[in-house]
Formats: C-alpha cells, sequence, structure tokens
C-alpha cells in the first residue's frame, strides 16, 4: 500500500505555503508571497497578510495538486500551522484545512510552526537521528530546541528574550538606512567590511548569565550599540562606515548563535545540528556554524534556503511525522494560537 499522504498547509505570516508529502519524500512546495504588498509599509501588517492568504488559499492549492498530479481524493491526512504567528493569517489557513478534513472526510493535525521549521530537514537529508539540536532562526523566533523525536519529544532549551536575528538585522538595517527587509542587505554589506572594527557586545555571555542563560539570546542590546555607534559618527561628523558596521554587527550575532549552539550540542552530548528559519540564510552565521561543528564533530545539517523560510513543507513534514508516529488527530474545532509554546509539537 502506497504511504499517506498530506497536504501541509502554512499561513503563519506573510507566505501561503502548499506542500503534498508522501512519506518522508516531498512531492510539491507551492508557495505564494505578500511580501511585496508590505515593504512599503517596513514591516507585515496582519489584516493584508490576512486578505493576501484568504485569496492565494485555493490557487495555490490547486497549483499543488496539480504539479504533483494528484486530486483531492487521494488525499490521506492534512497538516496546518495551529501557531505560533499573526492570528488572523493563522485562522485562514486553520479554516482552509477544516474544511477540506471535513469535506475529504481525513484526520487533520495542527502542527507548531518553529518546530516545523526543523521537521523540514527530514525530508531533504533524510531521517533524524535519536536525538539532535535544532536551532531556529528567522525574523520570528529564535530558538534551541533538544529534539528527541520531532513529533512528540521537543525540549525547547532557549530562546531569545527580546528581538529575533532577523528582526535585530531588519532594525539595524532601518537605522543604517536600508531597504526593508534590512537582513539581506546587512549580509551583503557585511563582506564587504572589517569583522573585527568594532567590538560590539556579545549579548548574555557573561558569566552570571551562564546559569539561567546559558541558552538564552538577546540581540536589543547589541542594537542600541549599534545605534549608538551611529549616533557618534554622525555627532562627529565622520560618514558611517556602513561596510564595517554590518560586518562587525553580523560577526556578533553568528559569535553569539554558533558558540551557544556548540556549547548545548556537547553539554547534551549531541552529534547533529539543524539550523532552520529564514535566518539561516546569513552568511556569516553559515560559514562561523560550519567551521565551529567541524571543529567540535558535529554533523551540520541546513536545508537549502527556500525549505528555510516559511513555506507548505515544513508543516507537512511534521504532520507526516505525526501520521507515522500514529498520534491522535487535533479536534476539527482546533484553535489557533499566535503563541503556542514549543512544549507543544501536534494540537
Ligand atoms: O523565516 P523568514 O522568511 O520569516 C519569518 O520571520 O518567519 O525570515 C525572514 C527574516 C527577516 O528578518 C530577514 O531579514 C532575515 O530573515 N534574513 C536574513 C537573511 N536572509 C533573510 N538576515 C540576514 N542575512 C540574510 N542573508
Ligand atoms: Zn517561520
Amino acid at each position: 500500500m502506497a504511504l499517506p499522504l498530506v497536504l501541509g498547509i502554512e499561513t503563519s505570516c506573510d507566505e501561503t505555503g502548499v506542500a503534498l508529502v508522501r512519506g518522508d519524500d516531498l512531492l510539491v512546495d507551492a508557495v505564494a508571497s505578500s511580501m511585496d504588498e508590505h515593504a512599503r509599509f517596513g514591516g507585515i501588517i496582519p489584516e493584508v497578510a490576512s486578505r493576501a492568504h484568504l485569496e492565494a488559499m485555493v490557487p495555490t492549492v490547486q497549483r499543488a495538486l496539480d504539479t504533483a498530479g494528484v486530486g483531492l481524493a487521494d488525499v490521506d491526512a492534512i497538516a496546518v500551522t495551529a501557531g505560533p504567528g499573526l492570528v488572523g493569517p493563522l485562522t485562514i489557513g486553520a479554516a482552509a484545512a477544516k474544511a477540506l478534513a471535513v469535506g475529504l472526510d481525513v484526520p487533520l493535525y495542527g502542527v507548531n510552526h518553529v518546530i516545523g521549521h526543523a521537521a523540514v530537514d527530514e525530508l531533504v537529508h533524510g531521517p533524524f537521528p535519536e536525538r539532535l539540536m535544532a536551532l531556529v532562526v528567522s525574523g520570528g523566533h529564535s530558538s534551541l530546541l533538544l529534539v528527541d523525536d520531532i513529533a512528540t519529544d521537543v525540549t525547547e532549551l532557549g530562546s531569545t528574550l527580546d528581538d529575533a536575528a532577523g528582526e535585530a538585522f531588519d532594525k539595524v538595517g532601518r537605522l543604517l538606512g536600508l531597504p526593508y527587509p534590512g537582513g539581506p542587505h546587512i549580509d551583503r554589506l557585511a563582506r564587504e567590511g572589517d569583522p573585527d572594527a568594532i567590538r560590539f557586545p556579545r549579548g548574555l555571555t557573561a558569566a552570571k548569565d551562564q546559569e539561567r542563560h546559558a541558552y538564552d539570546f538577546s540581540f536589543s542590546g547589541l542594537k542600541t550599540a549599534v545605534a549608538r555607534w551611529v549616533e557618534s559618527c554622525q555627532d562627529a561628523g565622520r560618514p558611517v562606515p556602513v561596510p564595517d558596521v554590518a560586518a562587525s554587527f553580523a560577526a556578533a550575532v553568528a559569535d553569539v548563535l554558533t558558540a551557544k549552539t556548540v556549547a548545548a550540542c556537547r553539554r547534551h552530548d549531541v552529534g547533529t545540528l539543524v539550523v532552520g528559519g529564514g535566518f539561516s540564510a546569513n552568511s556569516q552565521l553559515r560559514e562561523l556554524m560550519a567551521t565551529r561543528c567541524a571543529d567540535a564533530g558535529i554533523e551540520l545539517r541546513i536545508p537549502p534556503i527556500r525549505y528555510c523560510t516559511d513555506n507548505g513543507a515544513m508543516i507537512a513534514a511534521l504532520g507526516a511525522a505525526a501520521v507515522r508516529r500514529g498520534l491522535e488527530p487535533s479536534s476539527l474545532d482546533l484553535p489557533v494560537d499566535s503563541s503556542m509554546p514549543l512544549t507543544r509539537v501536534t494540537v
């Protein structure tokens, strides 16, 4: 018998993602993005995103089915992002998923978006080992997860106390007068600058933080330090050396993320690390993580960028893992939860 066909729907932010997974084979991953509609506002407008999801949902589902050459009647289960994310956008995805589950009479699985960012790597690099570490970094999340079972047993070791890594990049981008989202622009400029030009602070790395915040992150102090430094240039009438500021800032973020992640792997005796989320596109992070993982003998798995940004494949992957383990489906009145805790993989 063919393995179950799982349709995954993702709508937590500005991407409408629909994917089909059979077993751990990804058949199709269709995405529609409303980012262009938000760029002029300098941030995601939830109502605009909700409307875009509503308009994109049916065509994106249809495009996924057509591309995979299957019909709705072939679908065995529906997975949908239950949280965390923006309430309006989440609600649109959940409503579509419920309608499909009822109409097709198949089980529905509400799953955790952040854990999906790690789960998608199984589709790319094969089944996970018994235990692994996952670092999920994006505009909305920075979380370090110890994964004993991707569908049932995930422990949050740490997360950001303030800004997410991508968010910090976007805020510093605004400070430097770069277009939104600033992350990729800082990455590019940083490659032309000197990462040792300015010594910016490394948040929560002091000895006193080792007890309570060993694996937590904080980027707001760093952001303020960059702001002060830029102001001091302007006050003195000096031009801001943008590439050096970008490189030194990016180095500080990469240093903290990689040091804490590798320390957590060592502490928990974990030999595999998955990095996911849109910020894993960052070249300073990738380079330093590759070096430090190699030095520590840790296998580093990073999915291609299109599976790191928000997409339906990550949700279908986690749904397929839930189906494989025979987990109880979610109730058809499953609520969305904008701040869904990482202790819950499925609803
Ligand atoms: O996962 P994602 O597409 O959206 C969510 O936040 O869920 O992540 C986008 C974030 C933005 O903050 C963006 O500026 C940042 O990731 N980003 C980058 C790079 N590419 C995307 N930040 C630094 N360097 C990059 N190359
Ligand atoms: Zn995300």
